[in-house]
């Protein structure tokens, strides 16, 4: 029998995540969610006791970028749950076999990750994501549809790049900080930093 996996969130992310497990051969148990709805089986909170009501077997987190800086919080509170965390991999996504993912990581369909590229605990790789050889990609970091790491680049934990962003090779982009869709990043983002653009700049530096 399949295994029963709640999504931590209802909202857009969540669903397509819950689409995805399923793709993986889960069978979606339900979300939870701050609003009620019908496959709504709680709220964030109420982690535990559906747990221990036997609600699911594993769970994962379905927030997005609508609230990004929830999703770390989300999954710590996760893990203190001590229930199983998933990690959800499309049978059509690409992984080098030297390629390594943390707890909690969900790749989308048409993902390749390259030779030895280390993902951390609870990144997000959407669809079409490119990341080549040796790229780290830190916890709770956010990679939109069609983004291109170039070799031996870092993405530290917690940063988004929007849509089809590119970042050539051996570059870092920093903690938390965010990339905007289409720019392209040639040189180094600092911790928290805004960019947009080709070339890249700070947001209002243009
Ligand atoms: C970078 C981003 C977060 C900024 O959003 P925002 O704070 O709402 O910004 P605004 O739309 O108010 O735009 C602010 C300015 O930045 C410019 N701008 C916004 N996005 C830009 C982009 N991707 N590239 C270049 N310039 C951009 C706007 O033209 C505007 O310029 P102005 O001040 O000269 O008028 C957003 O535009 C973006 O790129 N988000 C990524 C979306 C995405 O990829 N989602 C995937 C989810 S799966």
């Amino acid at each position: 029998m399949a295994k029963r996996l709640l999504v931590m969130g209802a909202g857009g992310h969540g669903r397509a995540v819950a689409d995805l497990a399923a793709e993986c051969g889960w069978t979606v148990a339900g979300f939870t969610d701050r609003v009620t709805g019908a496959s709504i089986l709680g709220r964030d909170e109420d982690l535990t006791a559906l747990a221990a009501a036997g609600a699911m077997d594993a769970a994962v987190v379905g927030v997005g970028n609508a609230a990004l800086d929830r999703r770390a919080a989300l999954f710590q509170l996760l893990k203190a749950s001590g229930i199983v965390v998933a990690t959800l991999v499309h049978p059509r996504a690409v992984l080098s076999r030297s390629c390594r993912l943390g707890e909690g990581v969900v790749v989308f369909a048409g993902g390749v990750l390259g030779s030895s590229v280390e993902v951390g605990d609870n990144a997000v790789v959407y669809s079409g994501v490119i990341a080549e050889h040796d790229c780290r990609i830190g916890a709770h970091a956010y990679l939109s549809p069609g983004v291109v790491l170039c070799g031996g680049v870092t993405i530290e934990a917690g940063a988004f790049l929007g849509a089809r962003a590119t970042v050539l090779p051996n570059l870092t982009v920093g903690k938390e900080a965010e990339v905007a869709a289409g720019a392209v990043v040639i040189s180094d983002v600092p911790a928290g930093e805004m960019v947009m653009g080709v070339p890249a700049r700070p947001r209002g530096g243009r």
